[in-house]
């Protein structure tokens, strides 16, 4: 299995954010509607372009010795904590959406905290299964709009 380095992403840091475009770039519409509920992929892009900059989030990328080829964001709200993860196609089911899950987890747990969230699609089986190996102790809410809200238990060294 491919081993990826995973390191924090900085707005005003203009290599990792060209990299991040790239990125987006090469992502599906599908895999871009998946991450962002839908919207258009011009919509998705520049949302997650926009996320590194705002100050309630971590944004974390998952390298190869190339490139980079996924990320993913903890979002910090009055509501608790929600995580995503994206990983462009052609880099899917190589284990960096789990690398990228599991740093957050690490983060998550180091900061005190107890659980986070995440939505997923109902007929999102890559990342309901993605969520079920990091957080294996995960509950899922009913269905509410097509999403299912995942509450994860965090427990370090998840997914590894
Ligand atoms: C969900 C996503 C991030 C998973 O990333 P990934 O790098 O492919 O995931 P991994 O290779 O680490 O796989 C982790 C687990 O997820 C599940 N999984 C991943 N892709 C799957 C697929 N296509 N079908 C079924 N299960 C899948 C498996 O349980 C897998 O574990 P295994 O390889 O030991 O069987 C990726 O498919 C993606 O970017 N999808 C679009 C965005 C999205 O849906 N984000 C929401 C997630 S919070």
């Amino acid at each position: 299995m491919t081993t990826f380095e995973v390191f924090d992403v900085y707005a005003d840091d203009d290599a990792t954010m060209q990299e991040l475009r790239g990125l987006l770039a090469r992502c599906s519409e599908a895999t871009l509607r998946s991450r962002c509920h839908g919207g258009t992929p011009g919509a998705a892009r520049l949302l997650l372009e926009a996320l590194p900059s705002r100050a309630d989030q971590l944004t974390v990328a998952a390298w190869t010795e190339q490139s980079m080829v996924g990320v993913a964001s903890m979002l910090y709200d009055a509501g608790g904590i929600e995580i995503a993860v994206l990983v462009e196609d052609a880099w899917q089911r190589h284990g960096a959406g789990t690398a990228l899950a599991a740093r957050l987890a690490e983060e998550a747990a180091r900061d005190g905290v107890l659980a986070v969230t995440a939505s997923v699609g109902t007929t999102n089986t890559a990342g309901i299964g993605l969520l079920r190996k990091v957080f294996p102790a995960l509950a899922l809410a009913a269905p509410r709009g097509g999403l299912i809200t995942a509450v994860c238990p965090v427990v370090t060294g998840a997914g590894r």
